[in-house]
């Protein structure tokens, strides 16, 4: 989306267009206090609760939500893309953007499709020998060996690059191809000893053509046909074969993937075919590295359900839990598959075969903490109380981020079985820090108000849930006043961290002003609409920059808030403490409880 527009010519777009004098050609507006209101052009209304901010260059609505910048004005009220948006602004504020000259662009998309159509030459001819040629004899019985039918090779356009230093240039010179073009496609390598020239690049290798979803050749892939090391050598990155971008097999199982509603992920070529070969076809792969962002967002064009079956050793179990949360954080539905005895999903199907497989992906598959909590009891010796607590620890997290909460209760009580603790010791720490209120703002606004009206006229019900509040609120209005505000950050910074919250939108939004602030960018908040795609904290960000923050006494009010967040912070330690006494005593282990009454009363 408008990759390719370099930062500092949106942001020169951004404050060469002022938001006001911009949305007044759309919307009539009216001076009240320090910002204009006007009648919101998002909905229908009869009052105005459509309000745009000079001072900070934003514009939100109270009736709708919508709110952003200048930029993200013009994309809504216009129905443009983002590049779009900034071309039209950059006429106006006269700013010339570099464009890629037509010329030149369409040079490009045909340099483009004359890459992918020598990949498929090359493709065609590493094929070719596979089926026909003598030298590639070893490589057929080598497919065999692995269960890889006839059909199959012919499915996935597998290939043999012969063990020789030249047949592939050789074949593509008599075809007219300069090694110049080979090279750029990394399928040659200029040579570096004796006379100049290239060299093949695959070599006595099993060939994996790379396709695109659209079935276009981007890359290879090459098998080693014994125990020899490198086992697989990639194409390297080229002009068409970007490898975070790309999916193996996801030309052949698009079909599959929309027809199960759901989406299998592996680590490696030969799991995605020997699925497809059994029969499940809704399985790609990642090419063997941690999942990117690109490739998820690929994916959820299709389905939102995904299963990962990575490899049961170290680096797939950290490969799946990264990839876990980067598809969460795309919406995703995740679920993990722990292959038994170690193996890959190849190894597991042509054991066991297919029905076997189906059954571990949609009975056996697991959520998040689930997954975790297996992994921790392997790390953690689950027989002593602290291994208890770093287990609990390390699952406890993502059963509060649970949003069903049968599945949560489900979740605590399973949990406590397999600890062997009390659900409610359990529930206790789940519930501890659950500012789930901030998911839903309508629902927070309601708490807050209900907070305040209880400060009128009842005196307060629960402690704990009014310092819940209070922290929340006091979060809030740091929030607000660092976004209006870089001293107020730098000194926020400084007194406590930018980690102060729970929340993933606070963090985003903490992180983004840090960078600004780190990189000595003009300290503009208005940009941060422009810095990230995330829709909550998109959201959250408008409605932070619309307050109205207190332009007296700020330093007072910023303290205020830092000491509610110390306190805070300081009563969850206590509690904590105070379960781990409690567990200590069930436990008869007094030496530790000692240890943990002199920490609490530290803390007082
Ligand atoms: P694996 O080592 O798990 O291999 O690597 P595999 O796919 O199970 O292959 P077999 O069964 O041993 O033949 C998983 C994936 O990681 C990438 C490849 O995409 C591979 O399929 N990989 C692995 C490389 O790119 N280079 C390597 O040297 C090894
Ligand atoms: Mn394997």
């Amino acid at each position: 989306m408008g990759g390719y527009l370099p930062d500092v010519i949106i942001d020169q777009v951004r404050s060469g267009n002022d938001i006001v004098s911009i949305i007044s050609d759309y919307v009539s507006l009216k001076k009240q206090g320090r910002n204009y209101v006007g009648l919101c052009p998002f909905h229908h209304e009869k009052t105005p609760s459509f309000m745009v901010s000079q001072d900070k260059q934003i514009f939100r609505c109270f009736g709708c939500g919508e709110g952003g910048n200048v930029i993200t004005f013009v994309m809504k009220r216009e129905s443009l893309s983002f590049p779009e948006a900034v071309r039209m602004l950059a006429q106006k504020a006269g700013i010339s953007i570099p464009e890629e000259a037509g010329q030149e662009q369409s040079e490009k998309l045909k340099e483009l499709e004359r890459s992918y159509k020598l990949n498929e030459l090359v493709k065609d001819f590493y094929h070719y020998i596979l089926l026909n040629h003598q030298t590639a004899k070893e490589a057929r019985q080598y497919l065999s060996s692995r269960g890889i039918t006839p059909q199959t090779v012919e499915r996935f356009q597998l290939g043999y690059a012969p063990l020789k230093w030249d047949s592939l240039l050789e074949f593509l010179k008599k075809k007219g191809h300069s090694p110049v073009s080979l090279e750029k496609l990394g399928l040659v390598l200029p040579r570096t000893k004796g006379r100049p020239g290239y060299y093949d690049r695959f070599r006595n290798r099993v060939m994996f053509p790379v396709f695109t979803a659209q079935g276009k050749v981007a890359g290879f892939g090459g098998r080693v046909l014994d125990e020899s090391i490198p086992k697989y050598l990639n194409s390297p990155e080229t002009m068409v074969f970007n490898k975070g971008n790309l999916l193996y097999g996801l030309n052949r199982a698009i079909d599959g993937i929309r027809s199960a509603d759901q989406v299998i992920i592996v680590e490696g070529y030969l799991d995605v075919i020997s699925c497809h070969q059994a029969g499940v076809t809704n399985v790609v792969a990642s090419l063997g590295t941690a999942l990117t962002r690109d490739q998820g967002k690929l994916l959820s064009r299709y389905t939102r359900e995904v299963v990962m079956a990575y490899d049961a050793d170290t680096a797939g179990v950290k490969a799946t839990l990264k990839g876990w949360q980067l598809l969460d954080d795309l919406g995703c539905k995740v679920k993990v598959v722990n292959i038994p005895d170690g193996k890959d999903p190849d190894d597991f199907i042509q054991k066991h075969g297919s029905d076997e497989f189906l059954e571990l992906i949609n009975k056996k598959a697991l959520s998040l903490w689930e997954y975790q909590t297996d992994r921790a009891m392997e790390k953690f010796d689950i027989y002593t109380l602290e291994g208890k607590f770093k287990i609990a620890s390390e699952v406890i997290p993502n059963i509060r981020n649970l949003s069903n909460e049968i599945e949560k209760d489900e979740a605590i009580i399973k949990l406590a079985r397999r600890l062997q603790l009390s659900p409610e010791a359990i529930r206790a720490e789940v519930e501890k820090n659950a500012h789930n209120a901030r998911n839903s703002w309508s629902n927070r606004d309601k708490i807050t108000d209900l907070r305040d009206n209880n400060n009128n006229h009842f005196a307060p019900k629960v402690v704990s849930n009014q310092d819940k509040d209070a922290r929340s609120k006091a979060e809030d209005v740091l929030l607000a006043m660092m976004l209006d505000d870089k001293s107020v950050f730098l000194t926020v910074k400084e007194k406590i961290g930018i980690i102060f919250s729970e929340s993933r939108e606070y963090l985003n939004i903490i992180g983004l002003l840090n960078e600004m602030a780190e990189k000595g960018i003009d300290y503009q908040p208005a940009a941060l609409f422009d810095r990230t795609e995330d829709q909550d904290t998109l959201a959250l960000l408008g409605k932070m920059m619309s307050w109205e923050v207190p332009a007296e006494n700020k330093l007072k009010v910023m303290e205020d808030c830092l000491k509610t967040i110390r306190e805070d912070e300081n009563r969850k330690k206590r509690e904590e403490l105070l379960r781990l006494m409690e567990e200590a005593d069930r436990n008869r282990d007094q030496e530790l409880r000692n240890r943990l009454l002199m920490e609490y009363s530290r803390l007082l």
